[in-house]
């Protein structure tokens, strides 16, 4: 009893980190160590190491938008029913588990799992936002709605064409750009005070929450660049290394590219990351007045 005891209280720790809960699983249920195991990550995923499926099933509907190209359908909502007590705490887990168990064709990104590669971008509840950091949300009665990241073309089911996104972000050249070799032909080098600088920036992981949710995007996707390509954009003006900060400026200084931006803020809010593109659009802007 002592035993099922502490395994439910692990149940009860489950959002303090997956590796965690991997850990204590471990040392309660075992009298000595088990020989650690390489697993997939679907695996891993399903059922979540650590959660215990408790005696009162949590059914809860999620209702996925479905579409493949394929099959010369319309897009729909497809409503899957789980029972949320047997897999992990995140959106990501309960698609793993639909995927897994009931429907093998539904078609969605992810990798990491943990916040960083933004590939798990996605439309739950009506916010754009990472399948693998939103929560599911606890109440039985309501149906989570799963959707594309909006404005998008959809390539299948979950998955949208990034091609434009990564275009823009491209077109910026996110990368450093020097008239003079580095000093001693080894590196260059910044100031503790520099570095701090891009901060709010460098943290992006490109999944655009931000760009999907502007509005201001929605209607000129193909002119103006969005607020993920520009903060991306101003992290470069801001690096202290960079030298090419008045041609990234004067290439910016156009009224679709960066103008677009009616500081609505809807990108602030997306954010997964909690940065605010708003805000160094608005650097962008103000670093482009005091250079003329
Ligand atoms: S602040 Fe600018 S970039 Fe952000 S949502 Fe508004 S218009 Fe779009
Ligand atoms: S600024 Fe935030 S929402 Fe936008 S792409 Fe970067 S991490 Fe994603
Ligand atoms: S799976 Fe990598 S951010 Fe969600």
């Amino acid at each position: 009893m002592a035993a099922m005891a502490a395994i439910a209280r692990q149940g009860a720790a489950a959002s303090k980190g997956r590796m965690m809960m991997m850990y204590f699983a471990r040392s309660v249920s075992t009298t000595k160590a088990a020989p650690i195991t390489m697993k997939s990550a679907d695996e891993q995923a399903d059922p979540a190491p650590g959660i215990v499926a408790t005696k009162e099933p949590n059914m809860k509907n999620f209702a996925i938008y479905r579409w493949d190209p394929d099959r010369g359908e319309k897009p729909y909502l497809k409503t899957y029913t789980i029972n949320t007590n047997e897999c992990g705490p995140m959106v990501l887990d309960a698609l793993i588990k639909i995927k897994n168990e009931i429907d093998t064709g539904l078609t969605f990104r992810r990798s990491c799992r943990e916040g960083i590669c933004g590939s798990c971008a996605m439309n739950i509840a009506g916010s754009n936002g990472l399948a693998c950091l939103t929560p599911i949300e606890p109440d039985p009665k309501s149906d989570t709605i799963i959707s594309p990241l909006p404005h998008m073309y959809v390539i299948k089911d979950l998955v949208v064409d990034m091609t434009q996104f990564y275009s823009q972000y491209k077109s910026i050249e996110p990368w450093l750009k020097t008239k003079k070799p580095a000093p001693g032909g080894k590196e260059y080098l910044q100031t503790k005070k520099d570095r701090l600088k891009l901060d709010g920036m460098y943290e992006c992981i490109l999944c655009a929450c931000c760009t999907t949710s502007c509005p201001s995007y929605w209607w000129n996707p193909d002119k103006y660049l969005g607020p993920a390509a520009l903060l991306q954009a101003h992290r470069w003006i801001a690096d202290s290394r960079d030298e090419y900060t008045k041609e990234r400026l004067e290439a910016l200084d156009d009224p679709f590219k960066l103008y677009r931006c009616h500081t609505i803020m809807n990108c602030a809010k997306a954010c997964p990351k909690g940065l605010n593109p708003g805000m160094q659009i608005a650097g962008i802007k103000q670093k482009q007045v005091t250079s003329r």
